[in-house]
């Protein structure tokens, strides 16, 4: 079986790309820790002089706003089969199979082409409701206070562990209407499943995904046969109940729905807050700006997600022969579409590098475009402007502890492993 490290070696083998010419020798290794710790200029690199690039097995990368937002629009590109693709994974087992990966993530909506992708987002809409949303907003203050309160007397906290973290999982597991004290062993779950967003990983992973599908599957059956029972004001039960045409959800689709919840809106909501708090902390005159003016926070949230994407890439596949900035992308080719190179082009975003929390006209593409755009974009929002907010509000003199930071190794979410900072509770500035 193959290690991680094995695969790691061979990942960067596969990306690594050297092109010299230009002044300094540039390489595109999205496992490299440097590139990790600041991938713009790589991004500008590439983006000046290969925007459409070649990267490893015929997966090219496109890096200009204006060929990211074509293709994420463009019918002729679709979804990746990744269950398929883990399904062939399996080949390489000694014993055992990835069949409950495989079915878990059958009907994620982000690998679903239409039309099974039109008739399910539209079932799943219709429970996700921007109504449903704004309901939470006490919700989510009460838990932000909370856990602020947590670590208040102690004047430091890791804002991932202490805050990020806690925070949407309590919002998901409340919008569905489970157990609270089920919080961290879903936490734990979806730390995990969150892999299958990453296209490199180990076959080990693959084992613990797989076991893990299963065993977040068996906890959603039992759910739903309860809901079904005695439906709830909660999200599931708006699940169960949605229909289309006569046509409701299967179980098999509300498991892979409540899956996709947690998968697709943890680990992203949990980096706005760590990038963003990053970001600001890093820049204290907006954040000072921030401070002053509580009511700039919903601009403020927009230029934190353009400006460092809590996604910064995701693939697409052409079903027929595409060009491209006059490269001809050929019917079933990869491409990866790099949304935090797109939001730092400067053909879209005047001075891209700067971070600016007036920004006006901020269409990034952090929520990707086209018919795949983020579900919970509006939930995303709302999650971000109370926990940054509360944030920059609540503690005087805030600080970053170190200035040694570490990414997590995943080349599709980008997000640190801690970000630990100080405050004074005693100071009123
Ligand atoms: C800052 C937080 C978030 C970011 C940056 C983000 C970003 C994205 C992006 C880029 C996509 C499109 C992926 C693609 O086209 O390949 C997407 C899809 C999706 N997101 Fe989000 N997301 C966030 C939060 C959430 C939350 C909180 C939820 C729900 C609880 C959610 C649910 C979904 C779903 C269900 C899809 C699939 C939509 C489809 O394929 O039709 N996301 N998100």
């Amino acid at each position: 079986m193959e290690s991680v490290t094995n695969l790691n070696h061979r990942a960067i083998n596969f990306f690594e790309t050297e092109k010299s010419g230009a002044a300094k020798t540039f390489k595109f290794n999205p496992l490299d820790p440097e590139f990790q710790a600041d991938p713009y200029p790589t991004y500008h690199h590439l983006r000046c002089f290969e925007p459409v690039h070649r990267t490893f097995m015929g997966v090219w990368l496109l890096t200009r706003y204006i060929d990211a937002k074509a293709v994420l629009r463009d019918s002729r590109f679709c979804i990746c089969a990744t269950p398929k693709k883990i399904k062939e994974r399996s080949h390489y087992l000694e014993q055992g199979d990835f069949n409950g990966l495989v079915q878990a993530t059958g009907k994620w909506l982000i690998y679903l082409n239409p039309p099974d992708h039109t008739r399910l987002r539209g079932l799943v809409s219709k429970a996700f409701s921007s109504a449903t949303v704004k309901r939470l907003r006490s919700q989510i203050q009460e838990v932000a206070d909370e856990l602020i309160d947590k670590v208040w007397d102690k004047g430091s906290m890791d804002i991932m562990s202490d805050f990020a973290c806690p925070l949407p999982v309590k919002v998901i597991t409340t919008m569905l209407g489970l157990p609270m004290e089920d919080c961290s062993k879903l936490h734990r779950w979806t730390d995990e499943l969150s892999s299958v967003l990453d296209p490199l990983r180990s076959l080990e992973d693959y084992e613990r995904m797989n076991k893990v599908a299963l065993e977040f599957t068996d906890y959603f059956k039992s759910l739903i046969a309860e809901r079904q029972k005695k439906p709830q004001q909660d999200l599931l039960s708006a699940l169960i109940a949605a229909k289309e045409q006569d046509k409701k959800l299967s179980e098999e689709e509300i498991v892979s729905v409540c899956m996709l919840l947690f998968v697709a809106g943890e680990e992203t909501t949990i980096n706005l807050i760590g990038n963003g708090m990053l970001a600001l902390l890093r820049h204290p005159d907006q954040m000072q700006k921030l401070k002053q003016q509580p009511t700039l926070i919903q601009g403020a949230v927009e230029e934190l997600l353009r400006y460092d994407s809590p996604i910064q890439l995701t693939t697409r596949v052409a079903t027929e022969n595409v060009d491209i900035n006059g490269v001809t992308i050929r019917a079933g080719e990869k491409v990866f579409v790099s949304l935090g190179a797109a939001n730092r082009d400067p053909a879209q975003f005047t001075d891209p590098d700067h971070l600016d929390i007036t920004r006006q006209n901020n269409s990034h593409l952090s929520f990707a475009d086209g018919i795949h755009y983020c579900l919970g974009a509006a939930l995303a929002r709302l999650e971000a402007e109370i926990a940054i907010n509360t944030l920059v509000q609540q503690l005087p003199a805030l600080k970053l502890s170190t200035h040694k930071l570490k990414w997590r190794n995943n080349v599709t979410l980008r997000g640190l492993k801690a970000l630990p900072i100080a405050f004074t509770p005693e100071t009123t500035e």
